[in-house]
């Protein structure tokens, strides 16, 4: 949580340009969603689950909403906003290791597709690919629990 919230404060820090929309892959509890919209004011937040079990307090309006699996409400999105996204958090991980960093790397190509250049990601899972490039986490690794990557470009 730590790592999470160093590289959420550290992009709010940065500055995304006017009006970038932010993402939030696994609404979950909805801690997280909380953080970002306290720290991206005036940016639009899109959440993505496949479920709503939140905190009554932290669910997003409906149309800033996008239910389903990440991988078919994904690359819908793309298809209407490419390139556009100034920052994606991904909190994609179960208890199963493996098909979580499965599901990260299926997701990737699309997130980085959604990325203005210079865009961010950070992510609960490594992730493997060319046009995204890991950047340090300020503050230090905390024990390599979450990865923050920058897009080329
Ligand atoms: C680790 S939790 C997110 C925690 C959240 N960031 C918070 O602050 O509470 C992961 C979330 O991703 C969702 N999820 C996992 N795999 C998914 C998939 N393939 N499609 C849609 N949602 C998925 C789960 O329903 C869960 O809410």
């Amino acid at each position: 949580m730590q790592a999470q919230r160093a590289c959420v404060d550290e992009v709010a820090r940065l500055g995304l340009a006017d009006g970038a929309p932010v993402l939030e892959l696994g609404l979950g509890n909805g801690r997280t969603y909380d953080h970002l919209r306290d720290r991206f004011e005036g940016h639009p937040i899109f959440v993505f689950d496949r479920q709503v079990a939140a905190h009554p307090d932290c669910i997003p309006a409906g149309s800033h909403l996008r239910l389903g699996d990440f991988r078919q409400t994904i690359p819908v999105f793309l298809a209407a906003h490419r390139g556009e996204v100034g920052f994606i958090h991904a909190d994609v991980g179960s208890a199963n290791k493996a098909k979580s960093i499965a599901l990260a790397n299926v997701l990737a190509p699309s997130l980085s597709d959604l990325l203005v250049a210079g865009g961010y990601l950070a992510c609960d899972q490594p992730i493997q690919l060319e046009d995204l490039v890991r950047i340090a986490i300020p503050g230090g690794d905390y024990c390599g629990c979450y990865h923050f990557y920058r897009r080329a470009g």
